[in-house]
């Protein structure tokens, strides 16, 4: 059947992501956005497919909503700034590359992103000469972000492959065998080998320390300066791509005792890579990329964001056993778009905050110890009417003072 001529796609395109265990749209700017009246199961059939939803206006403006590509997503976020026209492969002398490095790098930083200058250059120094990165920080720090926009700002081909997300890491980095009746058995190489064949191409591992051991194992060769080789079979004698020049890898990894999911990199992958740690934002850094990202929010309410979120880190770094985690600056990002949509601290602090911490040990507990960080900035900014009026859903959970 032929779809009505008068239905029409827009450009409203969202991407569904799971705050606590709600699913939420997130729009092309990267703000959460609610639901859209969109019911549960397709929120979440887009969540667990991996599909956008994209917005149809139909007869009279009757809006609904219909899956759709990821790609048509990713193709509407907003492009990371690049506004320097810089060819860095044409640098071509000792002194044109550190001019590039120390004077116009920077220019190439995009102003969503929050990193030392330093870092920043060190970055495009490391890609510039061809040198493995792998950026390291807790969750929500930026690094993606960063290498992203390292990738995106050097105007090189750019590829990038979510380690983390790969169940058969053959298939992935290497290709598939296929049979077809005319052809017989052939050989599908993988995105991964065009990727590593493309010349001077900027090739994204995200999470590669949740990827699959089998994925290290393979990379082992690549990432290999005195190899940069890829096996396409275990045999010795099998046949090998080899890494085209100039081509530079950048991986992202959570290194640290909190992450349990994330598998321990392997040593000797880690020798094969410069090591980027991420900056943690402090406070005022915090509150900066929150005024960035969200103008119109009242400064009280980002501030109170940005106070809970950077002080909970401090609290999980000390080990003192109060917190085991601290809020990311991803979830302080949520949380002011949540305030930015009307709720209120306390309700955004309680969809894209608490979720983070245990309810193990009643009134001792860690989310208990945030509640009452939270209640803190409510009490200060609304004076006690908030205490009465800002009532949890569960009211066994209400915090007695
Ligand atoms: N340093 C930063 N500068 C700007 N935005 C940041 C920064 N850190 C985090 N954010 C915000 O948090 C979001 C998540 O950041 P990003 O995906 O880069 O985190 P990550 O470090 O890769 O986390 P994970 O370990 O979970 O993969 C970004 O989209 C951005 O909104
Ligand atoms: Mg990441």
């Amino acid at each position: 059947m032929r779809k009505s001529n008068l239905d029409k796609l827009s450009n409203q395109i969202y991407k569904v992501v799971k705050i606590g265990s709600h699913f939420k749209l997130q729009n092309t700017a990267g703000n959460v956005v609610g639901t859209n009246g969109i019911n549960t199961g397709t929120r979440k059939k887009a969540y667990d497919t991996g599909k956008a939803l994209r917005e149809v206006v139909g007869k009279g403006g009757k809006i609904s909503y219909r899956l759709t590509d990821m790609l048509e997503f990713e193709n509407l976020v907003a492009p990371l700034k690049s506004n320097a026209e810089v060819n860095v492969e044409k640098l071509d002398n000792h002194k044109e590359i550190t001019d590039f490095i120390h004077n116009e790098s920077v220019k190439l930083k995009p102003d969503g992103l929050v990193i030392s200058d330093l870092k920043w250059k060190y970055l495009i120094r490391s890609a510039v000469r061809a040198k493995n990165i792998m950026m390291t920080g807790p969750a929500g720090c930026g690094k993606t972000l960063a290498a992203k926009a390292l990738t995106k700002g050097l105007k090189r081909p750019d590829f990038y492959f979510n380690l983390g997300a790969t169940q058969d890491a053959r298939a992935t980095l290497i290709g598939n065998t296929h049979f077809d009746s005319k052809k017989g058995t052939f050989f599908a190489e993988s995105a991964f080998v065009k990727a590593i064949t493309t010349p001077n191409a900027v090739v994204l591992l995200d999470e590669l320390s949740r990827a699959h051991p089998d994925a290290w194992n393979i990379l082992m060769t690549v990432l290999d300066l005195g190899q940069r080789y890829l096996r396409l079979d275990e045999a010795v004698d099998s046949p090998i791509v080899n890494v085209a020049e100039g081509v530079t890898f950048i991986a992202t990894a959570n290194i640290g005792g909190e992450y349990t999911s994330t598998r321990v990199l392997d040593r000797a992958i880690l020798d094969r890579f410069t090591t980027i740690e991420m900056d943690v934002l402090n406070d005022e850094q915090e509150f900066s990329l929150l005024k960035y990202m969200y103008p119109q929010v009242s400064e009280e309410d980002l501030k109170a964001v940005a106070e809970i979120s950077t002080h909970t880190r401090d609290i999980a770094k000390t080990g003192d056993g109060k917190l085991s985690t601290g809020i990311s600056t991803r979830a302080s990002v949520e949380t002011a778009g949540l305030i930015y949509d009307g709720f209120s601290l306390f309700e955004a602090a309680e969809i894209s905050m608490f979720p983070f911490f245990s309810n193990d040990g009643g009134v001792d507990s860690e989310r208990t110890y945030v509640k009452q960080l939270v209640q803190k900035y409510i009490k200060d900014e609304k004076a006690d009417e908030a205490l009465f009026t800002e009532p949890t859903e569960d009211d066994s959970e209400k915090i007695v003072w």
